[in-house]
């Protein structure tokens, strides 16, 4: 996986996510109509003592799925069980997490468009009517034998919505999709990780972070704990605008988010094709990228933003690209804080 300050996928470094991820919807940013949602049917089935209905999360990396899937068995009072899609590689994976299932429990499903075919087949009867259908034995011995579980929710979080076959995406009597925050959000995110981490920022500070993270609250943290380290060592420990652009410029991360990957993947479309339109395979081929990595990790956000068109025909670099591109041309790629 690639090392980039803006990645959005979990690195290492993240693992202080824990002490700051929200656990409760109060806490929990941004995503209005989801929580709204999200608040009625869980009290609703709390009002009936009935499981939640499933639920499915999507969205691009690091927006908050896992994070929503701890709340929402915080908020019904129950315990949760995790897996993901790769780890589930037997019938008997799936069977031996079933099982360990108490009533009302969440059993959180992460990159469950990863989960193979065969077994996914298994999930339906348990969605639907909480059992478990499998086979034991072997050849001639072999036969099926049916386990009744208790109500439970599952919870099913994915990148990839697209990757879902029709009848497990059926299942999900809730289908939630998590889209990027905006700056006032991820504002409120990094003011309120400020508070959790005892770090002081100024608001400007925090607006200019907000900026330049890319609609995502897990780059946002990463990079606040980053600036959090220049401001201990260059300054009093306070984050002010003056070291966060210092520190950001010299993490790479330009004053709307991009980093050198972004700049090589536009540019490549300028000058190899023309601005576009070009096909995802040969885009992927000339900068040497996987084209799904392309789609889930590196065009999501150049999309969303305006930089990136994407047409029948393929990816179309915008004006505000070449602007943007431009702009920067003409300085030094990533100069120092605009006060030197
Ligand atoms: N709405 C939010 N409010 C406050 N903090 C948030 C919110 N959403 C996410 N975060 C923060 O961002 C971090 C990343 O979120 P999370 O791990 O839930 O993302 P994800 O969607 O599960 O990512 P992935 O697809 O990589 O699994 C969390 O640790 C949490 O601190
Ligand atoms: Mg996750």
């Amino acid at each position: 996986m690639d090392e980039r300050v803006i990645t959005n996928h979990e690195l290492k470094e993240d693992n202080f996510e824990g002490t700051i991820r929200p656990d409760s919807i109060d806490e929990y940013i941004g995503q209005k109509e989801v929580k709204e949602n999200l608040e009625v049917f869980i009290k609703a089935a709390k009002m009936r003592d009935e499981s939640l209905d499933h639920v499915l999360l999507y969205g691009p990396p690091g927006l908050g799925k896992t994070t929503l899937a701890y709340i929402i068995a915080n908020e019904l009072g129950t315990n949760i069980k995790t897996t993901s899609g790769p780890s589930i590689e037997k019938s008997g994976d799936l069977a031996a997490v079933l099982s360990t299932l108490e009533p009302g429990d969440v059993l959180f499903i992460d990159e469950i468009h990863r989960i193979p075919r065969y077994i996914e087949e298994i999930l339906y009867s348990a969605m639907e009517d909480f059992t478990l259908d499998i086979i034991v034995g072997s050849d001639s011995s072999s036969r099926n034998i049916r386990i009744d579980l208790p109500p439970f929710t599952l919870v099913g979080a994915t990148t990839r919505a697209g990757d879902l076959t029709g009848p497990l995406r059926d299942r999900f009597g809730i289908v939630a999709k998590l889209n990027f925050y905006t700056e006032d959000e991820l504002k409120e995110i990094i003011l309120r990780t400020s508070r959790v981490l005892d770090t002081k920022i100024d608001e400007n500070a925090a607006i200019e972070l907000a900026r330049r993270s890319r609609g995502t609250p897990r780059i946002a943290n990463r990079l606040f704990k980053r600036v959090r380290d220049y401001a201990l060592v260059m300054g009093s420990g306070c984050i002010n605008l003056k070291i966060t652009k210092i520190a950001l410029d010299r993490l790479k991360v330009d004053a709307l988010g991009l980093d050198e990957t972004d700049y090589n993947l536009l540019k490549s479309i300028i000058e190899k094709f023309n601005g576009g339109p070009v096909g995802i395979d040969a885009l992927a081929s000339s900068i040497g990228e996987e084209a799904t990595t392309i789609e889930d990790v590196y065009e999501p956000y150049l999309l969303q933003n305006g930089f990136l068109k994407r047409t029948s025909r393929g990816r179309v670099v915008t004006e505000k690209a070449y602007k943007h591109l431009k702009l920067k041309e003409n300085q030094t790629l990533f100069g120092e804080a605009d006060e030197n």
